[in-house]
């Protein structure tokens, strides 16, 4: 049977949530039983093999569900193969360049270092002007951040072949 693999993500406004979507879909296609899923719809991971746990970054944080998922599940999470991604940076460039280093919020660090993820990702994000407040558009313009959907799909794909890999390996 086919190891149930659980994606779950955080979102305010979309990116995160296709960003998901893809994962799951390579994971599918690679013989993976993946199930995506907001982390409010998820109140136990158990039942999964291994956990994909993305989040959108604003302000250089995760979003406060994924940190309560996180941190909810630690002892779970720390029990199987687990894999963690970020939706931040717009613009053109390296990712992580982008975010001047930033990995991973300093604050979940800790319990991330307990979890032990096979590999913790960023990924460009999207900015929609259309869609953020009135407070969000002038943060936006004050840091300069370009506008747009910058999401790296070849590099999203990549990175769930990778995770699909790893996982078929253990099931051989
Ligand atoms: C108010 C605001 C603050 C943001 N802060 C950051 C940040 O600190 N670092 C970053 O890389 N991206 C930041 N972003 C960009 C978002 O993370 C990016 O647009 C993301 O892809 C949105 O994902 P979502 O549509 O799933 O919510 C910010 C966006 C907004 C609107």
């Amino acid at each position: 049977m086919a190891a149930k693999v659980l994606v779950a993500y955080a979102t305010k406004y979309g990116a995160t949530a296709e960003i998901a979507e893809r994962i799951g879909q390579v994971l599918g296609e690679r013989g993976l039983a993946a199930e995506v899923r907001p982390v409010d719809d998820v109140s136990d991971v158990t039942p999964y093999a291994a956990v994909v746990l993305g989040s959108a970054v604003y302000i250089g944080q995760w979003r406060k569900e994924a940190v309560t998922f996180l941190e909810a599940n630690e002892k779970a999470l720390a029990e199987r193969p687990v894999w963690l991604f970020s939706s931040g940076p717009t613009g053109q460039g390296d990712p992580v360049a982008l975010m001047k280093g930033w990995r991973f919020p300093q604050a979940q660090q800790p319990v991330a270092d307990r979890i032990k993820p096979r590999d913790i990702a960023v990924f460009h994000g999207a900015l929609d002007t259309k869609k953020l407040s009135l407070v969000e558009k002038m943060m936006i313009k004050g840091v300069k951040a370009p506008v747009g959907d910058f999401r790296d799909w070849a590099a999203i794909t990549a990175w769930a072949e990778g995770i699909a890999a790893a996982l078929n390996a253990l099931q051989a």
